[in-house]
């Protein structure tokens, strides 16, 4: 628990600190982690406007989360409310006020908004105190809902939000609600980026480049945890390579669509050409103006070499095309790709996250693959095609791979579901 002291101090560089955050999903991990410290609250929950509803987008609850075995997540379904005066998020979205409601249970009849019991019911959670609070824009538009649930006393009873939570909460939306703005700008941005590639259908690569990049991150957190790289490292590089996943495939923009949707084998020849989107997207990036540039530049460029050496584009100057200075092909042969460690870590880990979603997924040219079929690829790709340490990873994580599919399958909208904590498994 934060004493007074501790409160302050890090209220007074939360703005700092959330500004750092460039990706809208680990800027809203980190929003929710630090609001619930400040109030000392067992879970709480994250709903971004989306027109006129609140899509549920992001959650934690450490009671549900003990119940878990060891290492696994939280998995919550996909839903949103409209903003209206009938639930407790739509409300204070709807008024733009705070809400503070000791117990859930004992909501006054009179009120109009009104607890939906489902999600406790589901979940086997008891939901009693719960603090609503608008994230608004600068403009005062409502960007989202932070909803934080069950308060805890110094003997981690349940207790009732106290007007000190409310103002200290009212402070902490307004410096969240500049952070969320900010990250929704560069993941329109990115999004809009994606779109532009029309790879294949919009939403369609909107889920696949978000399970990528979702993949990737799992497999970096293990990865670097062996190591012993620091905490706070580790959030860094997360920021970056789930922004630079996303966009491992960008360079496809440069790629005729009569090869991109091609619903047939591609030609050698077409394939020459495909080849070419690991450096179209390279270069889209290289101006390296901040760290995340970077790692978009390093992921778009490594993400088809192999471990063995057999991958592509090799050695290439992205600025050029040309080989760089010391890796000349020998003869007429094409440029040998990169090898083992020779492959930065984000394109190696990228690898293996892209594969197996496109083995997973309808492509124009293939159906989707069974699981199995899909993890007998990567297993056996250990050591020619991957990293073998990254595939262990790999398939070490299958509860978290499959929660990210989940996640990021074709959103479902209840009508009419409302408030509440995450809904366990
Ligand atoms: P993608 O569809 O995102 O696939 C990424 C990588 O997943 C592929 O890299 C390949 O390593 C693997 N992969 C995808 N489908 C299969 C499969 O059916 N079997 C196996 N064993 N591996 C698969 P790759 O081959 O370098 O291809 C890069 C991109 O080129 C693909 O991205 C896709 O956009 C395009 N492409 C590759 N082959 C074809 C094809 O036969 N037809 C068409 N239309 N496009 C293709
Ligand atoms: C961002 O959030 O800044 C873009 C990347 C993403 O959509 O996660
Ligand atoms: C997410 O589920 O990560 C959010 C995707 C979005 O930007 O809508
Ligand atoms: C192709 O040659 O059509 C691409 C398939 C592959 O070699 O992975
Ligand atoms: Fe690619
Ligand atoms: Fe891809």
């Amino acid at each position: 628990m934060l004493n007074e002291k501790q409160k302050l101090d890090t209220l007074m560089v939360l703005g700092i600190e959330l500004n750092r955050i460039h990706d809208l999903d680990i800027l809203l991990e980190r929003v929710l982690t630090r609001a619930r410290q400040f109030v000392n609250a067992d879970a709480g929950s994250i709903y971004i406007r989306d027109g006129d509803r609140l899509k549920f987008a992001y959650s934690q609850n450490d009671t549900l989360q003990k119940r878990l075995p060891a290492g696994e997540k939280l998995i919550y379904a996909t839903f949103s409310v409209p903003i209206d005066q009938e639930s407790i998020a739509g409300y204070a979205a709807a008024t733009g006020k705070l809400l503070n409601i000791p117990d859930v249970y004992k909501l006054s009849s009179t009120k109009r908004y009104h607890f939906s019991k489902k999600f406790d019911a589901v979940s086997g959670y008891v939901t009693r105190s719960l603090l609503t609070i608008p994230l608004l824009s600068s403009k005062k538009d409502v960007l989202g809902i932070l909803q934080i649930i069950n308060a805890q006393d110094q003997e981690k009873r349940i207790r009732a939000f106290s007007q000190t939570d409310e103002k200290v909460m009212l402070h902490f939306s307004g410096i969240a609600a500049v952070a969320l703005e900010r990250a929704q700008m560069t993941r329109a941005m990115i999004l809009r980026m994606i779109r532009m590639a029309e790879m294949r259908d919009p939403k369609e690569t909107g889920a696949h480049v978000n399970r990528v990049a979702g993949f990737s991150l799992e497999v970096y957190e293990q990865w670097a945890k062996r190591r012993h790289i620091s905490q706070k490292e580790i959030d860094k590089t997360r920021d970056v390579l789930h922004m630079g996943a996303m966009l491992h495939d960008v360079g496809k923009v440069g790629i005729s669509d009569l090869i991109l949707k091609k619903p047939a084998q591609l030609s050698f020849h077409e394939y020459e050409v495909m080849k070419q989107h690991t450096i179209h997207g390279a270069r889209l990036f290289s101006d390296l103006q901040s760290d995340f540039d970077e790692a978009a530049a390093i992921i778009a460029l490594n993400h088809h070499e192999r471990w063995d050496g057999s991958g592509y584009p090799g050695h290439v100057d992205p600025l050029t095309g040309k080989p760089i200075p010391g890796h000349e092909s020998s003869g007429e042969g094409p440029l040998p790709g990169k090898k083992g460690e020779e492959i930065p870590i984000f394109g190696r880990i990228v690898a293996i996250a892209d594969v197996y979603d496109a083995l997973s997924s309808r492509r124009s040219y293939k159906e989707p693959w069974e699981e199995s079929r899909s993890i007998e690829i990567i297993s056996r790709g250990a050591g020619t095609h991957f990293d073998p340490e990254l595939v262990e990873i790999f398939l070490s994580q299958l509860a978290f791979i499959r929660a990210i599919q989940d996640r990021h399958a074709e959103t479902q909208v209840l009508p009419g579901s409302e408030d509440g904590a995450a809904a366990g498994r």
